[in-house]
């Protein structure tokens, strides 16, 4: 088990380069199962969530070969054994990405319940009523989701909105299955984040028939059969707004490289309004901090709404803020398990049900803390750049998920960390 021991204060001064986005490439990885032949998959980041991903389509039956340049090779020319097991599945909720195209490929799909996790349920329900609707027969076996399309699947009109709005990963499992089924599917409804929209683009490369990319209905037209793609997937928007938050936050300047500003508005927006300075580049932007940090409210909402995903990190920003501010968590209610860990650090955090009372201090002291989920995290490495002190940060295994190298493009901005293995 790896531990982080940070020193703090620090100045990030320097420039950082953005890795591809896992959750760009975690459904890109799946698609492949739509073809069978040799696919090849460019900036997918280094990372544990990638490698379980590629263990678990090595178990289908593919072949999956990743090098050191962010180069994954996929042949999916075989795929024999539909099953994601549970072990597999436990480790990483994004597995049941799987179950779309292993469903629309073989006609049959077995895939583990995803189960909860430290941000709250992870419930799969709305992912199997689109499925249900393209003509999948489903039940529940022993903890499995048990699909069958023995003659097909069939388009058809399908609502995915549920009680928090799209679902991201829902979205990705019926938009794969739709591209094979007979006739066209109208997806009402749909995410419309940035990582959809990069696996419409590479489903279309691959032969699809995809419109309204990027907007709530997309329109698909199904079509026989898929070839094999060459793909390179988007930046990781939320590695990018982590990084303009530790700039932020140690009022530093950091260049970020290959990062796409317009798949960031709300957070560009937020941010600027706390205090940060964000210049655009020609392929990202230089990130600044001059004044204090003013205090604000705000409610993740998905796409093109504040990310949930950048909540845990903004609360940081926040905690330091000259006066009180409000987060209000739409998306995953109980996703606040950096607020105890925050409070450890003389942050004056109070919990609300869905919210979060802010009341900004001068000043965070290193303490030893807790990771949870990848976000939260990344956002108590943020606290320990600017705390006073030497900050411990233990089960750093949940950073390494979501961050290729963390440690070393901060360390590189002239942070003070140092991974521990104890
Ligand atoms: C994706 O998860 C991301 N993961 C998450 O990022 C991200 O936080 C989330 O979208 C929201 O933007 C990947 O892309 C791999 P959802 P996903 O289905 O698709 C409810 C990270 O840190 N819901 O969009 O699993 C659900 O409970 C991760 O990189 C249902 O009710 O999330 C939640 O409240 C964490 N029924 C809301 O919808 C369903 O069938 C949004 O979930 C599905 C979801």
């Amino acid at each position: 088990m790896d531990l982080f021991e940070i020193k703090g204060p620090v100045q990030l001064e320097g420039s950082v380069n953005i890795s591809g986005s896992k959750n760009a490439a975690l459904p890109i990885m799946a698609s492949t199962v739509l073809a069978p032949g040799k696919s090849i998959i460019r900036g997918a980041p280094n990372l544990a969530d990638i490698s379980v991903l590629a263990k678990l389509l090595r178990s289908l039956g593919a072949k999956v070969k990743s090098n050191a340049g962010s180069k994954l090779r996929i042949d999916a020319s075989v795929i024999d054994n539909p099953v994601g097991h549970y072990d597999t599945v436990r480790k990483m909720r994004a597995s049941i990405c799987i179950l779309g195209p292993l469903l629309a490929r073989c006609g049959q799909a077995k895939v583990s319940m995803p189960g909860g996790c430290a941000i709250g349920d992870r419930p799969v329900d709305i992912h199997l009523r689109g499925l249900r609707g393209l003509g999948a027969q489903i039940h529940l076996e022993n903890g499995y989701i048990v699909a069958e399309a023995p003659h097909g699947l069939a388009g058809t009109d399908i609502f995915l909105g549920g009680p928090f709005g799209s679902t991201v990963l829902g979205t990705a499992n019926v938009l794969m299955a739709a591209t094979l089924a007979k006739g066209t599917t109208v997806i009402e409804s749909a995410a419309c984040e940035p990582e959809i929209a990069d696996l419409a683009n590479c489903l279309n490369k691959m032969g699809a028939k995809i419109r309204g990319i990027g907007s709530p209905r997309l329109i698909i037209d199904g079509v026989d059969s898929l070839s094999p793609v060459e793909h390179t997937v988007i930046p990781d928007r939320v590695e990018a707004g982590t990084f303009m938050a530790a700039a932020a936050i140690t009022a530093g300047r950091v260049e970020l490289k290959n990062c796409r500003l317009n798949d960031m508005m709300a957070v560009v927006d937020k941010f600027s309004g706390i205090g940060a300075q964000i210049e655009p580049t020609d392929n990202g932007c230089v990130v600044s901090r001059d004044g204090p940090l003013k205090p604000a409210d705000i409610t993740t909402q998905p796409y093109p709404g504040f990310p949930t995903d950048l909540q845990a990190q903004l609360m940081v920003l926040l905690a330091l803020a000259d006066g009180n501010s409000v987060i209000t968590e739409k998306i995953f209610p109980d996703r606040f398990m950096h607020v105890a860990e925050l409070n450890r650090m003389a942050a004056n955090l109070r919990k609300e049900g869905p919210s979060v009372i802010i009341a900004g201090v001068k000043k965070l002291i290193a303490a030893p803390v807790m990771a949870s989920d990848l976000r939260a995290s990344a956002a108590l490495v943020l606290a320990a750049l600017a705390a006073e002190g030497t900050t411990i940060i233990n089960r750093v295994y949940h950073i390494d998920r979501g961050y290729e190298r963390i440690e070393q493009k901060l360390n590189a901005l002239g942070a003070k960390i140092t991974r521990k293995t104890i």
